[in-house]
Formats: C-alpha cells, structure tokens, sequence
C-alpha cells in the first residue's frame, strides 16, 4: 500500500493541556476555524452563543460549564491532517485524562500570561514528561495584561523543569499588545482585532528593521521589542529539534486565542515541528506505524455518548497498517476474531461512519462488552501492549443503591462505568456486599453518582472511607490483615487498603518478602 507512508507523515494526534479557564475551549474552536471544520467561531463555545459545546456531551458537563469526556475533532491544514483529542479541564483530575494523553504524539500547553503555571497545568504536564511527550507552548490572553515574559520564562522552566525557546515574541500586552515577532523568520505580525475574533485576523508582515515600524508600533514600542529580541537572542538556547522531540525542550508562542492573534503561528510551527504518530511498545517488540499489518489499541471507553446513542464506545488509536470497515482482526487478549464493521468519528453527537483510518487516527467503535482499557485488535493474533499504566486511586468510598429493588441496574452501571474509568472498583473479602469505589480525583465520585441516576436511574448512597492509600499486592495477603483491609480489584487481584503513610511503612518493614505495587503489574 504506497499511500500509508504519506499518510502517517502527514498525521499530527495532540491534545492541548491546561489548566481551567486558560483558554482550551476557545483555543480548540480557533484551531477548527483556521482548519476550515467550522465557518465561524461560537458554534463549539456554548457560552456566548447558548449552542451546546461540541465536544460536550453530557448534561452534568453544560451545568457546571466544564468537559469532563474526551472527544476527537478532526481537521485538515496545509495537506496536514490533525487529530486534536480534547482532555478534560476540570480542576480534579481523572484516568480519562491519563488516558488521553496515551494516545496523542505531542502537547499544546496553553497558559494564561498572566497566570503563569497553575495546578492542574503541573499535573498534566508531568503526565506529558513521563511519556517523554512533546510539548509546544501558548502564552494565551496576550490582549491583557501579562506577568514580565522573562519572569514567565523562568516560571516555566524552573516549575516544569524544561527549557523554553521563545519562537515568536510579544509587542507588549493588554491594551497596548500589537502583536508578535517572529523570531525564526525574522518578521513582525501585527494583528488587527476582530469583532469577537469570529474571523481570521489579518496579518501584515514587515522586517524589524522596515522604516514603516516605527509609524505602527510607536518608537516607544519598537525599542523595547528591539532591546527585548536582542536579549532573547543573546540569553536563551536555539530551538533544538531532538531535545524537542525528547520533551526536554519547549518552543513558545504568544497570542490571544480570543482574538486569533498567534493562533496562526502556533499552527504553522504544529504541522512543521510535532511529530507524526510514533512507534509503540508491544510484546513482539517495537511496532512501527509503517508496519503494513493493521493493528489498533483502546485507550478509552465511554458509555452512553448521546441520548440518540445509549450504547458504549471504545476510542481506538491506529497503531499501524490501514484501517477499513468491516475488516476482520483478533481481539487479542481473547484470541476472539471479530469484524470490525461499526466504526465511527467522534466529533461528539455527529456520527459518521469511518471506512479508512491511518495510524495516528482515533476510530471509534462499538463496544458491546468486549473491550476494555489497554486491549489490542490486530491482524496478527498474538500482538499485546507491553504497558499501559493506570492511575492509583487516591479517595475511597463505600457505594450502594438507595433502593435495593435496583441491584441490577446498579451492578451493570458500576461494571459500565468502573470500565469506562470513571471510577475504580474493589470488592470487600469479608462478606460484605457493598463495593468500593476508588478515584483519583474527588469530581469522579460527582460525576458517578450523576451518570448513575441519569444513565441507570440509580439513586446511590456513598460513604467515604478512612482509607486512604492502594497497593496491588504479590503475595499472600492473610498476614496484613490486623493494619490494612483486603480487598480485590474487577480481576480478583488481591488489593490491600491502608489508612494512612505509616501502616504501609510498617507492612513493608514486617513483610519483606510481599510487594506492594501501586498499580496491578499486568493489564
Ligand atoms: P477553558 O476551556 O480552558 O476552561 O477556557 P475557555 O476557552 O472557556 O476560556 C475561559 C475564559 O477566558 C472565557 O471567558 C474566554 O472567553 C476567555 N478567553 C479565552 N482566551 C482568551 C484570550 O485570548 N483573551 C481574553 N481576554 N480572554 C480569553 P468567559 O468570560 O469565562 O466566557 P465567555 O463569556 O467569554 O465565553
């Protein structure tokens, strides 16, 4: 097949990174408008235009004005096709997110200028590093008032531990910002505001030298961005594509999203300097996305989509060869062959059907109970992921239905959503019948308890724990019952609860010979 490598070069899978209110909605709407996905901006904004946010599905997401499910908008620039998975932005963090970040082959970090690096951009951020994901900056709200940009430099690199390399630089802020230089091209952008910035703004270009600068910027201006580039280009490290690559170094844009100012740029550097999707780590060894042999991995699960939709979703990432409709593969950790015929985008409610996808694309499939998080399909029977780790649980709390006429549906809900990721599950060892639910973020048990009634018209009880730490254990657990609770995860692995720090110090100095892993060893 002579298009797959063409194809796989001109694929770029991100997800942008932030923390609330930095700007991702209006950032994810700007990036569609200048991909041609949308004629005008405020159709994936509810909040100006009351229409409902494209990628925000469910109703628990429109109440608090926030996106807590992942989606995938898919958009063509310049012969470049992008994958942009959303990530959730909500100041709790859950395992849909982790997830996510599995499947894109590098980051937009957008920061608010004048807030700097906040909470959950360092969460993210830290999953990013992990997975030596690359990272391309935007210091976003440039319309106003921004923290000193070298002082906002230095944050960045000495919070996040990265090297930052300016790749345009801002003509001031707030009211007085003009626009960007570009210090590759060696080229001024000056931007004219919008109305609503619901068109592409207009650039004009001119070198910092050009006589006319000094009409349009003021020569105030035009000689603190003169003294400004000077030191920029005197102090901080060139771009490095390998330590980019390496996420150990990030290239920074300025601009204002609301306005389209620099949205342009930050697009331009994606397609020229992202990677295309990356090779992944199987156990037959390093699998290639050029490989001709198609194999895909699930990175998410989602029941319950859309009303018109009340099915389940898996969200597959092509790891390699070409993907068709209907093509027959294994589902490897069965060894079931299935046929892969009920394949779709995930542009939120929209649905259409996907013939042909390439690595780099997320499909999404129906998932009527066979998959779960981590499980590969492919032609080759025998292929498996080597990792795909989880998040350990941080919370817990013990959940049962009001109504006890209702087990049922609250056993399918809690196996659905436990699944999905929503939450965790352990079940008690001594008889109990109540489960246990374990999140990483508090807003998981929130939105449980909401997708329960909703989705499963249970009405649920919930009682936090006083436990507070989960270790997979090898071993025999009998021992550690005196200091810690046994119990067993959704695959009957033994599970030990511990109250505090000092009960697991103590069971590791008793019990030398037992490990406890903070996640299972195996998917
Ligand atoms: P999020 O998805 O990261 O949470 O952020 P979102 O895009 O929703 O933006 C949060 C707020 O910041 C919004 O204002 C948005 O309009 C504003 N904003 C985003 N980018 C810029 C920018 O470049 N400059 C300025 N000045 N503001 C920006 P809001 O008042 O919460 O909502 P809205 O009524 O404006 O839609």
């Amino acid at each position: 097949m002579t298009t797959l490598p063409h194809e796989i070069q001109r694929r770029r899978t991100f997800a942008i990174i932030s923390h609330p209110d930095a700007g991702k909605t209006t950032m994810t709407e700007k990036l569609l408008l200048y991909g041609g996905a949308i004629q005008s901006a405020g159709s994936v904004t509810a909040k100006q235009n009351q229409k409902q946010t494209q990628s925000d599905w469910m109703t628990i997401e429109q109440q608090r004005g926030i996106s807590i499910s992942s989606s995938a908008l898919v958009f063509d620039y310049h012969g470049y096709h992008i994958n942009l998975l959303d990530t959730p932005g909500h100041q709790d963090f859950s395992e849909d997110t982790y997830r996510t970040l599995m499947a894109v082959d590098s980051a937009l970090m957008m920061l608010d200028a004048a807030r700097g690096v906040q909470a959950q951009t360092e969460k993210l951020f830290a999953v990013c590093r992990n997975k030596n994901i690359p990272i391309i900056t935007f210091m976003n709200k440039m319309d106003r008032p921004a923290m000193d940009f070298f002082e906002l430099l230095e944050q960045v690199e000495s919070t996040l531990k990265i090297k930052v390399v300016p790749m345009t630089w801002p003509i001031g802020s707030g009211p007085d910002f003009k626009g960007v230089y570009d210090l590759q091209q060696k080229r001024v952008f000056l931007f004219e505001r919008t109305e609503h910035g619901k068109k592409r703004a207009p650039v004009q270009v001119a070198d910092l030298n050009d006589p006319q600068l000094e009409s349009l910027l003021g020569s105030d201006a035009l000689q603190i961005l003169q003294d400004q580039v000077e030191m920029v280009e005197g102090v901080l490290d060139p771009f490095d594509m390998e330590l980019f690559l390496k996420g150990e170094m990030t290239p920074v844009f300025w601009g204002s999203a609301i306005t389209n100012f620099g949205v342009e740029n930050f697009l331009d550097a994606l397609v020229e300097l992202a990677p295309s999707p990356h090779a992944i780590e199987t156990t037959l060894g390093t699998l290639e996305p050029t490989e001709e042999s198609f194999t895909g991995f699930i990175f998410k699960l989602q029941a319950n989509m859309s009303k018109q939709h009340r099915d389940r979703t898996a969200y597959m990432r092509v790891a390699s060869g070409t993907f068709e409709r209907g093509m027959a593969v294994t589902h490897t950790r069965t060894g079931r062959e299935i046929r892969l015929s009920r394949a779709h985008t995930l542009f939120a409610q929209d649905r259409e059907s996907i013939e042909v996808a390439y690595p780099g694309d997320i499909v999404g499939l129906v998932n009527p109970g066979v998959f779960q998080i981590g499980d590969v399909v492919s032609v080759n029977p025998k292929i498996r992921l080597t990792d795909f780790p989880r998040f350990t649980p941080e919370h817990f709390a013990t959940v049962s239905p009001k109504d006890v006429s209702k087990r049922k549906a609250f056993r399918k809900g809690l196996e659905q959503l436990s699944e999905e990721g929503v939450v965790q599950i352990f079940y008690p060892t001594d008889g109990a019948r109540d489960p246990i639910l374990g999140v990483v973020g508090q807003l998981q048990f929130e939105v449980f308890e909401h997708r329960m009634l909703e989705e499963y018209n249970v009405a649920i009880d919930l009682i936090h724990s006083s436990y507070k730490l989960v270790r997979w254990l090898a071993g025999e657990p009998s021992a550690l019952a005196r200091f810690a609770k046994h119990v067993e995860d959704d695959r009957g692995r033994p599970v030990m609860l511990f109250r505090n720090r000092f009960d697991l110090d103590f069971a590791l100095e008793q019990y030398p010979d037992l490990e406890f892993l903070p996640q299972p060893r195996d998917m």
